[in-house]
């Protein structure tokens, strides 16, 4: 039986910045993205007949065209029908490990492995660089999750350039497992409150962009220096969830105040995290937090910044 395992690495920002709109109705974004080791495992089966199947552990959520990895397989057969002509269908199985709705890029993180274990299955010898043009197509993160590590990403979040991924650094993340967060309300509601100040034209967007790249945040990546990066965290979203969602305004100060680096929302939240320097400071983070907070619907993981997005699962 041919059979691919893969892992896929969740996502948090260190640093999200809102330039301005675009054309297509998104948002010129600077961000600084990095990969840690909580990862959704994704299994691609060959199948006698010619069909996509995805199962899914978590029984709430949708398996058809709703999800992004049903969506990675319906744009890799329409692209590539040779492989599933040469080889059969597919049964895509997803092990679910990052919450949902949470602003850490899980459904980007399964549709991107998706697309490079079909990749595999299917033999098409697609490049890293190929399936990140595929995988824009079907959302902004998908691109970085191909990838991982550490990167700047520009644009609508698709186009990156890679930062040496910081070793050694945890983050422990925290999210109210009944909460989520849509990324389109918290975009619109970001461009109703703050629209007045976006930066419209090329040139000037560019240079905030070049800004960015040059200033404090990708030095201190660059000298690998985890305490000076935790000054500069920065996430532009955190000025609209945060004060609609009053409790996770609150978590954020616990979290803070039980010690770490720093503390802040990743992408559109709901998840806060906070880095640390040592599992151990991490683990007496996590239950101190968890001492204040009794609301059983608290998750909270311990996670380590990785350098990949996709990879093999050394399991299988
Ligand atoms: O690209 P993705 O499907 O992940 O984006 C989800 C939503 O987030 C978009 O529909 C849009 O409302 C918002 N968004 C945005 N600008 C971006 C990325 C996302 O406005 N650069």
């Amino acid at each position: 039986m041919r059979l691919y395992s893969l892992l896929a690495a969740a996502k948090i920002n260190l640093y999200l910045e809102i330039i301005g709109s675009r054309p297509d109705g998104f948002h010129e974004l600077v961000m600084v993205m990095q990969s840690v080791d909580l990862c959704d495992r994704i299994t691609v089966r060959s199948i006698g007949s010619e069909e996509i199947r995805l199962r899914c552990d978590q029984p709430d959520l949708p398996t058809d065209e709703r999800n992004l990895a049903q969506q990675a397989a319906q744009l890799m057969v329409q692209k590539y029908p040779e492989g599933m002509a040469r080889w059969g269908g597919a049964e895509i199985t997803l092990e679910k490990r990052i919450p949902v709705g949470a602003g850490l890029a899980g459904g980007s993180a399964d549709a991107a492995a998706t697309l490079s274990g079909l990749n595999l299955l299917w033999e098409l010898g697609l490049t890293q660089g190929e399936l990140q043009v595929l995988g824009a197509e079907l959302g902004s993160d998908v691109p970085f999750a191909i990838v991982g590590g550490c990167a700047i990403a520009t644009g609508r979040g698709e186009r990156l350039d890679s930062l040496v991924s910081l070793d050694g650094l945890y983050a422990v993340l925290a999210k109210y497992q009944n909460l989520s967060v849509s990324t389109p309300w918290a975009y619109q509601t970001y461009r109703e409150a703050f629209g007045n100040t976006y930066l419209n034209d090329a040139a000037r967007i560019e240079a905030r962009r070049h800004q960015v790249h040059a200033g404090e945040m990708v030095a201190a990546i660059s000298h690998h220096d985890g305490p000076a990066m935790a000054q500069f965290l920065h996430n532009d979203l955190e000025k609209v969830v945060l004060p609609a969602y009053p409790q996770v305004a609150e978590l954020k100060q616990r979290m803070a105040a039980a010690g770490g680096l720093g503390t802040l929302m990743s992408g559109s939240g709901p998840t806060l995290f906070t880095l640390t320097t040592s599992q151990a400071e991490a683990e007496t983070i996590a239950t101190q937090v968890r001492s204040q907070i009794t609301d059983p619907n608290l998750g909270l993981w311990i996670t380590r910044f990785a350098s990949t997005g996709i990879r093999l699962n050394p399991e299988r």
